[in-house]
C-alpha cells in the first residue's frame, strides 16, 4: 500500500528539486540507495529530520541504524559546528561508505561511528542527547524505549522512520516487524511524557516530543 498518492508524492519531489540544497553528495547517496535497492530514508524525510534538528537547536544526535550514512548527512548538514551525530550500524562497509560520504560533504568532524549493535552502542556510550532517530530492524523498535526514556533529553525529540510499514499497520499483518512497530507506536502515545505525531509522509514518520 502507498502511503501517499503517486500523484502526491510527484508533487511533493518536484517542490523538493525547486528548493534543492543542491548537495551533489546527497544525490550521489540517493541514486546508490535506488541502485542498490538500500531503504534510505529519501529527500522528503531528510528535508523533515533537517527542519526538526534546525527547530530544536540541536547539538547532539544518537541515531540507531544508519546505513551508509543519508539519514547522519542530513543532521551532520542542519547541526552547528560544536554539534555531534552518533552514526551506528552493524556492517562495516555501510560505516566505511557513509565515512566516504561524510568526509566529501565535508561533515565528517561531527559524527561519531560505531560499529555493532546500535542499542549496545547508545547503552555503552551514554549520555543524554537532543535528538534521537530509530531506523534499526523493525522487530527490535520496542526495545528502544526503555533507552530513549533514559537518553533523550527533556525537550529533546525523538524520530522514528517506517511507523506505517507500507500499510501492514493496519492490515493485520502478523509479522514479528508489525508487531514491533505497532507496539512502540502504542507506548509512545500511551505515555503521557511525550506527546507523539505520526506523519504520514513515505512510510510514516513518528515524532514524539519528550515533555517532561
Ligand atoms: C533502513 S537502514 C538505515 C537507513 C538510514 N537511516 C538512512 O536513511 O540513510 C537500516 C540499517 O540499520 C542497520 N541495523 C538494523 N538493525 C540494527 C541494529 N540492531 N544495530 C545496528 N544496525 C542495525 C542495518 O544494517 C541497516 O544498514
Amino acid at each position: 500500500m502507498n502511503i501517499v498518492q503517486d500523484s502526491i508524492q510527484d508533487y511533493l519531489f518536484d517542490l523538493d528539486r525547486i528548493g534543492d540544497f543542491e548537495d551533489p553528495v546527497l544525490r550521489n547517496m540517493e541514486e546508490l540507495g535506488d541502485r542498490l535497492g538500500f531503504p534510505i530514508i529519501g529527500p522528503l524525510v531528510g528535508g523533515l529530520i533537517y527542519q526538526i534538528a534546525k527547530l530544536a537547536g540541536a547539538e547532539s544526535v544518537f541515531e540507531l541504524g544508519s546505513g551508509f550514512g543519508y539519514s547522519t548527512y542530513w543532521f551532520a548538514k542542519a547541526l552547528p559546528d560544536n554539534g555531534v551525530v552518533h552514526h551506528t550500524d552493524m556492517s562495516k562497509e555501510n560505516i566505511e561508505q557513509a565515512k566516504k560520504f561524510l568526509s566529501l560533504g565535508k561533515l565528517a568532524q561531527k559524527v561519531r561511528f560505531h560499529q555493532g549493535d546500535a542499542l549496545a552502542s547508545l547503552d555503552k556510550t551514554g549520555g543524554l542527547y537532543d535528538i534521537i532517530f530509530c531506523d534499526i530492524d523493525k522487530d527490535q523498535y520496542p526495545e528502544i524505549y526503555p533507552r530513549v526514556k533514559k537518553h533523550l533529553k527533556k525537550e529533546g525529540v525523538l524520530i522514528v522512520d517506517n511507523m506505517l510499514w507500507s500499510g501492514r499497520v493496519v492490515q493485520g499483518d502478523p509479522s514479528a516487524e508489525t508487531k514491533g512497530i505497532k507496539q512502540l507506536t502504542e507506548l509512545l502515545y500511551a505515555d503521557k511524557d511525550f506527546f507523539t505525531t505520526l506523519i504520514p509522509l513515505r512510510d510514516g514518520v513518528a515524532i514524539s516530543y519528550r515533555m517532561r
